[in-house]
């Protein structure tokens, strides 16, 4: 295995998406860091000539890596895949291996408390809009209020929305959330540090995910129906076992319908339509 790698700026990234999209997302990876303006890009080539071509067209430098490569460039020791029914796994790191036939690969490196997938919140999160938008056609809109490390916003792109965004009141979630949109190559997901409970939409949402808390989950209610579509649905999580009846009269004085309530441990996760 070869490694090519080059310190680019934003607008190299925008420009050479289309390249970077043709080596598939477990084979690049982009690492924004804290203060810089640049990114480090890296794109793990099986072959030396992929790494050279690389390195004639843009500089840089390529390396041969050692047989115990993945190790090395996992930060932490990845964990199984996450499987979100039969169309999307998701990765703690780049896999080296062939994307799965049929299935969608999406990236989550740990990130401190915002996100990997694992939680039974967020895993509820994921499979209830996994199951929900299965039979719909590619191109629905998804606001996600608390976005974290942008896990459903981007599940949702590779399980078929045309446009997500995430929103977070902490500026390092927010950051993270771009970070992993880069990694995994994903365009028209936007990250925007909000307060859900300030925050104005500008346009109609077709899916709304919230795993926040069932506090919060309540006074934002109202803001959710007013930001969703006439059969547009909602994904709620982060609700303890015993604040389901409180969220439930909430959802109903909002002009919501429970039509799925899932349960793992003493979390609750709630999805309504309007
Ligand atoms: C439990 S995490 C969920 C992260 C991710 N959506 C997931 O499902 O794994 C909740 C996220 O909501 C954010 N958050 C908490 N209160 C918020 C608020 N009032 N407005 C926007 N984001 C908020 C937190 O910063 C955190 O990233």
């Amino acid at each position: 295995m070869m490694l090519w790698q080059k310190q680019v700026s934003a607008s190299w990234l925008v420009k050479n998406e289309q390249l970077l999209e043709e080596f598939g997302p477990e084979k690049v990876a982009v690492i924004a860091r804290p203060g810089r303006v640049r990114s480090l890009v890296q794109v793990f080539c099986n072959h030396r000539s992929a790494a050279d071509r690389l390195q004639r067209k843009f500089g840089g430098q390529t390396k041969k890596l050692p047989r115990n490569w993945l190790a090395l460039y996992q930060p932490e020791k990845s964990r199984a895949p996450l499987r979100i029914g039969n169309r999307l796994e998701i990765l703690s790191g780049p896999s080296g291996g062939p994307e799965p036939e049929g299935k969608a690969r999406l990236i989550i490196p740990a990130a401190g408390a915002f996100g990997t997938g694992e939680h039974a919140t967020t895993a509820m999160s994921l499979r209830l809009l996994e199951e929900t938008t299965r039979k719909l056609r590619p191109g629905w809109r998804l606001l996600d209020a608390g976005t974290g490390t942008g896990i459903l916003a981007l599940a949702a792109r590779r399980l078929g929305a045309g446009e997500v965004i995430g929103l977070d009141n902490d500026s390092r979630a927010v950051a993270h959330a771009c970070s992993n949109g880069r990694l995994n190559l994903i365009c028209r997901a936007q990250f925007v540090r909000a307060d859900v409970l300030a925050w104005r939409p500008v346009h109609r949402y077709d899916f709304i995910t919230a795993n926040l808390f069932s506090e919060l989950l309540i006074a934002a209610l109202p803001i959710f129906r007013r930001a969703l579509r006439t059969e547009g649905q909602l994904i709620i999580s982060g609700i303890l076992r015993a604040q389901t009846e409180a969220v439930e009269r909430a959802l109903d004085r909002a002009g919501f319908h429970l039509r799925k309530k899932r349960r793992r441990g003493k979390w609750i996760a709630l999805l309504a339509g309007v």
